[in-house]
């Protein structure tokens, strides 16, 4: 085991470290209370390659591996947790999907624009009855010869309205089961395709979160990615990548929280010394470091297995349970730790706090990864 990074991880972070800075962190605060992003900000991430980390370069991507991925991922979800699930979103479901099972055509056309952030992806899974109960797709694709008729609606899209380019899953033989299920490219604008308000939520409010309605949409046949009945494994095999990026997510939100509490009780005096010296706060910051360092380890090792080409459903499962979960405690504790100023915006904390939640939600419940853990555990 090797726990170093390499000179060209240390530069990769350092360059992702430094946009947060200096791009996310003026105006995120902003973003948060008017709930937008925008479009110069995703142009800039597009530029430094962070759309397309993992695209070969023959198609615009970055080439880079899945421990660059997760090192991005972390930075810019310290400061702005909003931005990175646009970036993982792109990356990990919209882009990884179109490399690994699109063909050559398809790549060409969409996968070159989505790599360089030219065009913004999403992944359209969730629908009002099929949440985590993936296989109860509503939404249906009639088989029409040379296109499909899909109907239907879908729920919580991120990048929603952003996106120019969305992989659909939808039901084309319910009969068939899961195998009677199929992922489409469908593309904004097209006759029938409409997009509803955007959501008010507690959290990564500056991400655009849709519901998409699809009345009589007619798609290409050529637009069907990989063999007639792939669709269902298509979002199981392209989520187990997206689940590593959340739980990458997950542990900048926390690592985030976790540098402006230990910062603060250095500064923040209370009873005569700074509130860092009483046991009561430096034993909450032993547990932040400890479990959050514990994070980060699960997160590695699943864009390792990823980079290896090891299986990587289960790890990835893990990540994301564990690293949201430190998450969500520890975004609590760093606004304990603010005490009153905590609940204070300008002090950052209180928003991350919000952003933690949803890493335990998107992307696969806790509930699910438990599922997904449990499963593999037990299948031998
Ligand atoms: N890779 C390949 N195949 C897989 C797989 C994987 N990771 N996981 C399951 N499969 C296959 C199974 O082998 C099975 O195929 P066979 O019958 O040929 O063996 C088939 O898929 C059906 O699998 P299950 O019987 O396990 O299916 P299930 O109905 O029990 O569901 C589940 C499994 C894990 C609960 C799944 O439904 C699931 O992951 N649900 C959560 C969905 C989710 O993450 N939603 C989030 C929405 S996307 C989002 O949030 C994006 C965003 O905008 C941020």
């Amino acid at each position: 085991m090797d726990f170093n990074l390499t000179e060209e991880h240390i530069m990769i972070r350092d360059a992702a470290r430094d946009f947060a800075q200096t791009e996310l962190l003026p105006g995120v605060i902003e973003r948060d209370n008017t709930q937008t992003f925008p479009d110069s900000l995703v142009r800039k991430m597009g530029e430094l390659g962070f759309m397309g980390i993992m695209v070969d370069p023959k198609y615009g991507g970055s080439g880079m591996d899945a421990i660059s991925y997760v090192l991005i991922m972390e930075e810019l979800s310290k400061i702005d947790a909003s931005a990175s699930v646009m970036v993982s979103v792109n990356n990990s479901l919209v882009c990884y999907g179109l490399e690994a099972f699109g063909t050559e055509e398809q790549k060409q056309k969409y996968l070159s624009k989505l790599a360089t952030g030219e065009v913004i992806g999403a992944f359209c899974l969730s629908e009002p009855e099929a949440g985590s109960d993936a296989t109860s797709q509503k939404t249906t694709a009639i088989d029409m010869g040379d296109h499909y008729i899909l109907n239907g609606t879908k729920n919580w899209i991120t990048n929603g309205g952003r996106a120019d380019v969305y992989l659909v899953i939808a039901q084309t033989d319910r009969d068939k089961g899961h195998r009677g299920i199929n992922a489409f490219i469908v593309e904004k604008g097209m006759p029938g395709f409409d997009i509803g308000p955007k959501e008010d939520k507690l959290g990564i409010r500056g991400s655009d979160t849709h519901t998409l309605q699809f009345n009589d949409v007619k798609v290409p046949k050529e637009n069907r990615i990989g063999e007639d009945g792939f669709g269902f494994k298509f979002a199981m095999k392209t989520l187990s990548g997206g689940r590593i990026g959340i739980a990458a997510q997950a542990l900048g939100i926390a690592s985030g929280a976790y540098e402006l509490a230990l910062k603060y009780s250095k500064e923040r005096k209370a009873f005569g010394t700074e509130i860092s010296n009483h046991q009561a706060i430096a034993f909450k910051l032993a547990d932040m470091a400890t479990e959050i360092e514990a994070a980060r380890m699960l997160v590695m090792k699943a864009a390792w297995d990823k980079d290896q080409g090891n299986n990587y459903d289960m790890s990835s499962a893990m990540a994301k349970l564990y690293a949201s979960q430190v998450a969500m405690t520890h975004t609590v504790e760093a606004v304990q730790i603010h005490g009153g100023n905590g609940f204070v915006k300008e002090y950052h904390v209180e928003r991350l706090m919000r952003d933690a939640k949803i890493t335990q939600i998107y992307e696969g419940t806790s509930e699910i990864q438990k599922i997904v853990i449990s499963r593999g555990i037990l299948k031998d």
